[in-house]
């Protein structure tokens, strides 16, 4: 099977993410970015045991070692920062040094954030194993940890030197997991890509059962788009905020059900459908698209309404507490159907209270 090869264009920080089959494995391919001798491998409790090895064995003659995190998201945490700058400094690694990432977006971004702060930036290569880091989290720079006052608080943008994006490894990703990651690449399509929308409808059944021809396509589909809206936005200064499509409800609704309930991806699919709501109620939008986004998601089994005792007004104080608010607005991402989002500044809450209450319980419905 072919490796599908997107570069993502920004200038001397260019580089390329690889998809296919089989790329752990494909040393001199990925060995090639490796610039000096010592090599730091990042990654957890669950991900080395299946797949550190594949990796090590691409290692020989060099100076490397391991640095094996705790699992899950309560460890993306600045003392474990503290703990790779360590491994670093035991490795005795120099500005030439390189960090692989080899995880999900956990990994991906504390180790992107340890690799940016150490002697104040190295290489690193992201070698993601989930579908959402692979279409998201491990394309585009962004890196950083969680505090205890909120996520994502520090960090730094680092573009990764190269993505190696080994298909294979989403074979023993956990069903949820995997269906959490299909929640961002519907995400993509909404934003700006309408012919994929289609074809991800076109082919449920083959994405499901994650046929490798399938994944690749879909992969590396999603990451193009990432790609290209990256190349034109960085910073995050304008068009890039388009990600957030669906995020301004997702992370309220994270945040309510104290992280625990929802995984990161089946917020985002109920978020995406509210966002879809609330353009109708603001005139955007027509109810036949909102279906269609329901429907879709629906036969990825992810969520499309809010999880039973979720009080619309304590979920609008929430939503007010993002920084890009003014006074007495909200600022959304919002659709004009599928495949064409936009910023709107003057969301009045009044407008989202009344979306919530109305439609809360049965977004994907009438
Ligand atoms: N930097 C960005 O632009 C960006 C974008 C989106 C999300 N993120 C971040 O990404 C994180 C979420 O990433 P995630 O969804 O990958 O979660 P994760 O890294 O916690 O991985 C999910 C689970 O799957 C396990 N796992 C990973 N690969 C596996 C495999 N191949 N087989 C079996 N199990 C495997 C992990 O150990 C973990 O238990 C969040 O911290 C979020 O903030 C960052």
């Amino acid at each position: 099977m072919n490796v599908h090869t997107v570069t993502v264009a920004l200038g001397q920080r260019s580089y390329p993410v690889w998809v296919g089959p089989g790329l752990l494995a494909d040393h001199a391919r990925w060995r090639a970015m490796l610039r000096g001798r010592h090599v730091l491998v990042v990654s957890n409790t669950t991900v080395a045991p299946l797949y550190l090895p594949r990796v090590s064995a691409g290692l020989d003659g060099m100076h490397w070692s391991s640095h094996v995190l705790d699992d899950g998201e309560a460890h993306k945490t600045l003392a474990n920062v503290d703990g790779v700058l360590g491994a670093l400094a035991t490795l005795g690694a120099t500005r030439d040094a390189c960090v692989l990432a080899l995880g999900g977006g956990v990994v991906g971004d504390l180790a992107g954030f340890s690799a940016a702060c150490w002697m104040r930036g190295i290489d690193f290569v992201q070698m993601p194993t989930t579908l959402l880091a692979m279409v998201d989290a491990s394309v585009g720079g962004k890196t950083g940890v969680n505090l205890p006052a909120g996520k994502n608080l520090v960090g730094a943008f680092h573009q990764p030197r190269a993505v190696v994006a080994d298909i294979g490894t989403l074979e023993s990703l956990p069903e949820r997991e995997y269906r959490a990651g299909l929640a961002e690449v519907v995400k993509a399509a909404c934003i700006g890509d309408r012919a994929f929308f289609t074809w991800l409808e076109d082919h449920v059944d083959a994405i499901v059962a994650r046929d490798r021809h399938a994944l690749l396509e879909m992969i590396s589909r999603a990451i193009r788009f990432k790609a290209d809206v990256v190349q034109r936005d960085e910073a995050e200064h304008g068009v890039r905020a388009l990600l957030n499509f669906g995020h301004t409800f997702a992370h309220a609704l994270e945040a309510i059900s104290g992280y625990r309930l929802l995984l990161h991806g089946e917020a985002v699919a109920i978020g995406m459908v509210l966002a879809a709501h609330l353009s109708e109620h603001l005139g955007m939008s027509a109810p036949v698209a909102r279906h269609r986004l329901a429907r879709l998601l629906q036969k990825f089994s992810l969520p499309v309404t809010m999880p039973p005792g979720v009080e619309p007004m304590a979920l609008l104080e929430l939503m007010r507490l993002d920084k890009k608010n003014t006074a007495d607005a909200l600022r959304m991402i919002l659709w004009r159907g599928i495949g064409r989002v936009e910023i709107v500044d003057t969301v009045g809450e009044a407008v989202v209270l009344g979306t919530l209450e109305h439609a809360g319980q049965q977004v994907g419905g009438n």
